[in-house]
């Protein structure tokens, strides 16, 4: 599998609080890596800066073999790098509707296989309220809604920072089914997660990011197994 978004020893501030401390990690063509910390440890500093909300001080962003530090981040959206950040922003007054099309402005320089049709396919509840305003739905069905919409651009990595949080134990199975179906037609992910259970279900490998410092990395069977790893740099 060929290596599409590189994080190359990223060191990134708020003013001048240190917050990354040369965080490398690799995604793969395909592949759906997890990111895993706790609370505070870094995971969504992580994700704004691959996508350049947040600029690092030091160490590069790669993707597809590109140097994109630096890049706006409308840019980076228009590249092909798809985030659902934690604060799912849904446009409350659109429909349903209205909000999945605003989400193909950012594939057009892009074919994909993403369209009205196919998002319906993989989330009848968004077909069922098409007409509703996006603000009317549940947390649940608006992160649904906040994939959906990504999903849309046509991104080459969909990047999901912490999708279970604060969901029911039902709609967590949902996105967990949804993950596979994405998986099965090829989605490159990039997810981020404290949900163990979660992030063991779905994801290939694995990394621990711990204040700040990347920790860990293996596939998900290692990881499976090492009940001391996840004492130490997670909540079980
Ligand atoms: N806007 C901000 N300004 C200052 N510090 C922040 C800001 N956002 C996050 N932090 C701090 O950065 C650290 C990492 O936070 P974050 O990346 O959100 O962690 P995680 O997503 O893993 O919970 C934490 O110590 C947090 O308090
Ligand atoms: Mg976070």
């Amino acid at each position: 599998m060929a290596d599409i978004l590189v994080a190359d020893k990223i060191n990134s501030y708020y003013g001048k609080s240190h917050i990354l401390f040369d965080v490398s990690f690799t995604v793969r063509e395909g592949e759906t890596l997890c990111l895993m910390g706790r609370n505070g440890a870094g995971k969504s500093t992580t994700f704004k800066t691959l996508v350049m909300d947040i600029v690092p001080k030091k160490g590069k962003v790669y993707f597809k073999g590109k140097d994109i530090t630096g890049m706006k981040p409308y840019k980076t959206a228009r590249l092909g790098l798809g985030l659902v950040p934690e604060d799912r922003k849904i446009f409350g007054p659109l429909t349903v509707k209205e909000n999945l099309i605003l989400g193909t402005a950012m594939g057009k320089e892009r074919k994909g296989i993403w369209n009205l049709d196919l998002v319906y396919e993989f989330f009848p509840v968004l077909k069922d309220f098409q007409t509703r305003p996006g603000g009317t739905l549940s947390g649940g069905e608006q992160q649904m809604l906040t994939i959906a919409r990504t999903l849309m651009g046509n991104p080459l990595v969909l990047l999901l920072d912490e999708p279970t949080e604060g969901l029911s134990p039902v709609m967590v199975k949902t996105l967990k089914d949804l993950v596979l179906k994405l998986k099965d037609v090829g989605t490159t992910i990039l997810l981020s997660e404290q949900n163990i259970k979660f992030a063991m279900a779905v994801s290939d490998r694995v990394a621990i990011i711990d204040k700040g410092h990347i920790r860990y990395e293996s596939d998900i069977e290692t990881f499976k197994g090492d009940d001391a790893i996840k004492k130490q740099y997670l909540a079980v």
